[in-house]
């Protein structure tokens, strides 16, 4: 019977396609290798095609070795097949690996990370103050009508209680409460949580409802000073602002005050410092003026002590409030202030390793 033969050669067959299975290199090679093994004509095809001729004693006998054959051609078709996958998929992500943005894949692989703009400057920042001899302290961002309002001397009809300034979020018969609109209202905490001499900064997010454009995000950082004390007094206000805004800008940036009106504070002025990008001599930064508004500052208001229980004929007090964001967009250089709160690595990155 020539089926012995016809068996041989079937498995030599399998053999070789095995062999070829085992070091198939692409895509390409595996098709060529599954058009091979669906040959009609191959050895094996042509031995299922001879079944019937064969002696039907043998035939059991050859069937399951035929099906074993078949299952062996099958199974080293498929791992070929994992195989090739497994080198595309691990090709692809080699070639695309920038394209998915290239700082992302790079930090992964030297693992630095950094604090954020606004983190490093409050807390530089909070160094200088702390130099002066400040505590730095905290208040809540829901933070009670009275404390943001009330308590500063800001009366009922001022524009900032407006429902559109602010972002109340509870209108009480009794208290409302909002998120804070500035840092002030930790002076009335600050005051009655402890009896003076008080040196003390409160850095913390704030809240507004202001349209973003490039000097407003609706939410944002302030730093809030308050000094009460025994013969605290104007001077003292601006000798403090000169020393530290010269020790965050540098000696070649000079401040001033300039009169103004705050509710908490009178006398009250606004600060400005020589403008960094001009360096004073008026650009458009500056409107022209080669000076550029960080705050707003005052001998703290005979009310305000009232409302706390101080007695404003033993003691007197500064108190001052500036933006974090705006300080760091102007030593930073950053034309929109946008770009804090959206996190882009590739401008937060330039900053890295400054803390
Ligand atoms: N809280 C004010 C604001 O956000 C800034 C300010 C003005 C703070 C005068 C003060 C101050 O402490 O005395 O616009």
């Amino acid at each position: 019977m020539e089926t012995g033969g016809g068996l041989n050669e079937a498995k030599r067959w399998v053999e070789e396609l095995v062999g070829r299975a085992a070091r198939v290199a692409s895509g390409a090679e595996l098709s060529k290798l599954r058009e091979a093994a669906g040959d009609r004509g191959s050895p094996l095809s042509s031995l299922y095609r001879s079944m019937k001729a064969i002696d039907p004693a043998l035939r059991p006998e050859v069937g399951r070795q035929l099906q074993e054959l078949r299952s062996q051609l099958d199974s080293a078709l498929e791992a070929a097949s994992a195989a090739v996958l497994a080198q595309e998929v691990e090709a692809t992500l080699e070639a695309e690996r920038d394209d998915v943005g290239g700082y992302l894949c790079r930090s992964r692989y030297e693992g630095i990370g950094s604090l954020h703009l606004i983190t490093m400057t409050r807390m530089e920042l909070e160094d200088i103050f702390v130099a002066l001899g400040y505590a730095v302290t905290e208040g809540p961002e829901v933070e009670s009508e009275w404390n943001n309002f009330e308590a500063l001397n800001i009366p009922k009809f001022h524009p900032a209680r407006a429902s559109q300034d602010s972002f109340f979020l509870d209108f009480g018969d009794e208290e409302s409460t909002l998120l804070r609109t500035h840092t002030s209202p930790v002076q009335i905490r600050l005051m009655q949580a402890q009896k003076p001499p008080i040196y003390a900064i409160a850095p913390g997010r704030v809240y507004r409802r202001d349209t973003p454009d490039a000097r407003h995000t609706p939410a944002f950082h302030q730093i809030e000073a308050l000094v009460v004390d025994e013969g605290i007094s104007f001077a003292n206000l601006k000798a403090t602002i000169e020393s530290f805004t010269s020790a965050y800008f540098g000696p070649s940036i000079k401040a001033r005050l300039r009169p103004a009106y705050f509710p908490f504070t009178e006398p009250s002025a606004e600060f400005e410092i020589t403008c960094t990008i001009c360096g004073g001599s008026g650009c458009r930064t500056c409107s022209g003026t080669g000076w550029i508004e960080l705050g707003g500052s005052g001998m703290v208001h005979p009310k305000v002590f009232e409302a706390v229980g101080i007695d404003p004929e033993v003691y007197s007090g500064f108190a001052f409030g500036f933006g974090i964001d705006r300080l760091a967009q102007m030593r930073a250089g950053l034309p929109d202030m946008r770009v804090l709160p959206e996190n882009d690595l590739r401008i937060l990155a330039q900053f890295r390793g400054r803390r």
